[in-house]
């Protein structure tokens, strides 16, 4: 038997939790906690144990997941340290908050940090987990089944490592959905209605998207087999190389490391 608590049940806590009651399972227990009605009556009818306020059920939680806003992270957890389990842990999902700072504020209880991103919302998500060196292991592939709630994740070794997972996959889905954008104003530009450019834009990245993961081919592989040599992709392709997405889509990741740098220094 397994009791996973959530503090907050916003969108992310929402997608995880709709994930993990998908399927009626005897061996779980989820509660939630948010101040506001309407959510928890939503995921009430999800099959979570809701609650307005921090109580007992807080210690009957073997995993704790931490999913409010990081600017509220302090004031959230205050008020729970003295009802956390003593056997279990906390998962947090903020970004910019280094475990060290946030285990402090819990009183040095064992924490995990794990980044998911949006497309958890339909079970398509990609999740970064970090685990620090003697977590117990049920409590790990807890944190693990939270996760796969939303979608695959991926380990890695290092806490520093959960920035890039933020910056890459974490606000990934924002970059691409700029990309569409784009895509879908080049074709209305050129005539195409509104409908008909964000079918042919969606259409065009869904697609390439699942080619790349059924193939599992390396993706300037599969571009080339696009391109013959001298036709129209490569036309368009010599345009993106010589604005330099490369050096775009670098720059982009590096703000978004530098903004997550500046945020951790602020909770310090
Ligand atoms: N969205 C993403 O793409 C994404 C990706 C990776 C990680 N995350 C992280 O996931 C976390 C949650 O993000 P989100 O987008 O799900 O936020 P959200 O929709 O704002 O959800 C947070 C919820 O927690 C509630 N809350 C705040 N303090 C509380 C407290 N003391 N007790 C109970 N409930 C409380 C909030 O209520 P109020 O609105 O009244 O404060 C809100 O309903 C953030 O730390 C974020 O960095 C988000």
């Amino acid at each position: 038997m397994l009791t996973i608590g959530f503090l907050g049940g916003g969108n992310m806590a929402a997608a995880l939790i709709g994930g993990l009651l998908k399927e009626k399972t005897e061996d779980l227990t989820v509660h939630v906690v948010d101040h506001h009605p309407e959510k928890l009556a939503k995921l009430e009818a999800l099959g979570a144990r809701t609650h307005k306020e921090p109580g007992d059920w807080i210690t009957a939680c073997d995993l704790l997941v931490l999913a409010v806003k990081p600017q509220t992270m302090k004031a959230a957890v205050e008020p729970i340290v003295k009802l956390l389990n003593p056997k279990g842990a906390a998962l947090s999902i903020a970004a910019g908050i280094e475990a060290g700072v946030l285990s402090g504020w819990l009183g040095g209880y064992p924490l995990m940090r794990a980044m998911p991103n949006t497309p958890a919302m339909v079970g398509a998500g990609i999740a970064g987990l970090w685990s620090p060196k003697g977590m117990d292991e049920s409590l790990r592939e807890a944190a693990l089944r939270v996760l796969r709630a939303g979608g695959e994740v991926v380990e890695v070794k290092n806490e520093s490592e959960i920035d890039l997972v933020g910056a890459i996959p974490g606000s990934g889905p924002a970059y691409v959905f700029r990309f569409m954008e784009a895509l879908e104003k080049a074709g209305i530009k050129r005539g195409l209605s509104e409908e008909s450019a964000h079918a042919l834009a969606l259409g065009t990245v869904y697609g390439a998207a699942e080619l790349a993961r059924v193939s599992g081919e390396e993706f300037s592989l599969l571009r080339e087999k696009v391109t013959s040599k001298g036709g129209t992709t490569a036309k368009a392709l010599e345009v993106m190389n010589r604005l330099d997405i490369d050096r775009m889509m670098d720059e982009a990741v590096e703000a978004a490391l530098k903004r997550t740098a500046e945020m951790k220094a602020l909770f310090r």
